[in-house]
């Protein structure tokens, strides 16, 4: 099964998708983490993402795209993969079909953007494995401490105010327009992602299985 995800920033991406691998024994691909990782670990494409990440500007197309195919080429995606994140742009959806990047079902989360603001605001993720929380709707067991590693939970640096109202913007201007691209190919599925998070995680199983 080969899976896109769509959504905001704040949308619950991030968080839908570890149910979603493991219900579905699918890899897990988020750009966004991929470049936090290369940024982290200073490497060429991490010192290139860093700049437009920091402004809440979209990572230029042909990076992404190089990043995806390689990725998709490695032996895990044989058997499926979900996306998280990608494609951003219609010229990222249109590279992928061009590559011969497969989609079987694309998930919308929709979500207000009052509530995406206070999402992406509130999260912390885990340094060292990733988890992530919010500190009113997932709040860790004790305060600043990962549950599942023990290690530093911190604030993603573009997750401040500003930057997250100019993510939304750029999805709105950039990204919704692929709610559309997907209509008119007849495999989106849209989900309110207002509730619960389990909620929405047993709305997004119905329309995969
Ligand atoms: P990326 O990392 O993809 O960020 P994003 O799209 O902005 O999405 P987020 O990760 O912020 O949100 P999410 O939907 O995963 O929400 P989460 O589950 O964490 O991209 C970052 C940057 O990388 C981009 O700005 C760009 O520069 C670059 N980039 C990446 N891909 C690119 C591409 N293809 N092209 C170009 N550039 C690219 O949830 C958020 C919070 O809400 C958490 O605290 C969570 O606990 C909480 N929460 C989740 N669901 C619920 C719920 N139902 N109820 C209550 N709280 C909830
Ligand atoms: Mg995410
Ligand atoms: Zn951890």
């Amino acid at each position: 099964m080969k899976v896109v995800l769509l959504g905001p920033p704040g949308a619950g991406k991030g968080t839908q998708a570890t149910g979603i691998v493991e219900r579905y024994n699918i890899v897990h691909i988020s750009t966004g983490d991929i470049f936090r990782k290369n940024v982290k670990e200073g490497t060429p494409l991490g010192k290139q993402a860093k700049a437009y990440m920091d402004k809440g500007e979209l990572v230029p197309d042909e990076l992404v795209i190089a990043l995806v195919q390689d990725r998709l080429k490695q032996d895990d995606c044989k058997d499926g993969y979900l996306l998280d994140g990608f494609p951003r742009t219609t010229f990222q959806a249109e590279a992928m079909e061009k590559l011969g990047m497969a989609v079987d079902k694309v998930i919308d989360i929709q979500v207000g953007k009052d509530v995406l603001v206070g999402r992406a605001t509130g999260r912390r993720v885990c340094k060292k494995c990733g988890e992530t929380y919010h500190v009113s709707f997932r709040p860790t067991k004790v305060e600043g401490v990962c549950d599942k590693c023990g290690a530093e939970v911190i604030q993603r640096s573009d997750d401040e105010e500003a930057t997250v109202a100019r993510r939304i913007d750029v999805y709105l201007s950039e990204t919704a327009p692929l709610v559309d691209y997907y209509e008119k190919k007849g495999n989106i599925v849209h989900i309110n992602g207002d509730d619960d998070a389990k909620v929405v995680q047993e709305k997004i199983f119905a329309a995969l299985d």
